[in-house]
């Protein structure tokens, strides 16, 4: 078994090779593969994750992967990759800055290293089983807001619950019991903008498990929670994330709705 170091490494250059490919590339961000009501699907995030793989490949040959951009390739591997080579793909194809590549690797459901990158924010969000979180280089730390009147939540709106209809309950409920909701369109940011106690919590009921796999275990790394409340097919989960103190209340507020 390669050390957690080593994965790290690893899980930080193919998310670099996955970013900086989308950013050198950042004029084709209109070229499509495929339009969906509310999503996009552009020949860089096939290419991303090709280069995320590449080089995971070059120093794991027989791992497994498991990533946004085509599904499962489970060779029996013990440990798997799992990638979101962009996400927040619709605002980087808009050409907004909150777009970053992720990658994890986990043994069964133990996600043991991840790494985040935001190449137009130039921020890069790491963590290990055994190591804290850091973004570049710096410790993180989720932020000591204790009740949910102070907090800042971040949401998503699932892609394909209905995809003609935002779930106003869940955001009339949300909206109703925190300070600030925000929707900012890349889940993985969201959450390391929880590990960095910019915001206090995270939460959306069909969340990919490549858009959390990475950023999920570095809130916990920054003293933070992160909660599968229930899991979908497909690899989707309703999934919560805090900073620890308010996430029974947020838990307790979203219950009816979920
Ligand atoms: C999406 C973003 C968005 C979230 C969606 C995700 P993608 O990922 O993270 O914030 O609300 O549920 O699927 O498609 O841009 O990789």
């Amino acid at each position: 078994m390669p050390s957690t170091a080593r994965l790290l490494e690893c899980a930080v250059e193919a998310a670099k090779a996955a970013g900086q490919h989308a950013l050198r590339n950042h004029r084709r961000r209109r070229e499509v593969l495929r339009n969906f009501r509310h999503d996009v699907k552009l020949n860089l995030d096939v290419e991303c994750q090709d280069r995320a793989e590449a080089t995971i490949r070059r120093q794991f040959p027989k791992h497994s992967f498991l990533g946004e951009e085509g599904l499962a390739d489970r060779n029996g591997a013990a440990l798997e990759w799992v990638i979101d080579p962009i996400d927040g793909t619709v605002n980087f194809s808009h050409g907004l800055p909150m777009w970053c590549s992720s990658v994890a690797v986990r043994q069964g459901e133990q996600v043991l290293a991840g790494a985040v990158y935001a190449p137009m924010l130039d921020e890069l969000y790491t963590a290990a089983i055994d190591r804290l979180a850091r973004c570049n280089g710096r410790r993180l730390h989720v932020s000591d807001v204790s009740t949910l009147k102070r907090a800042m939540i971040c949401t998503g709106l699932e892609k394909s619950r209905n995809p003609f209809a935002p779930p106003f309950q869940m955001l009339q409920r949300l909206h109703s019991g925190v300070q600030k909701c925000r929707v900012m369109g890349s889940a993985a940011l969201d959450l390391c903008r929880v590990a960095q106690g910019h915001t206090d919590g995270y939460f959306e009921s069909g969340i990919f498990l490549w858009d959390v796999a990475a950023a999920g275990l570095i809130v916990e790394r920054a003293g933070g929670r992160a909660d599968i409340l229930r899991q979908k097919p497909d690899h989707r989960y309703c999934y919560v994330a805090t900073n620890g103190l308010i996430h029974r209340a947020l838990c307790r507020l979203l219950e009816p709705v979920l």
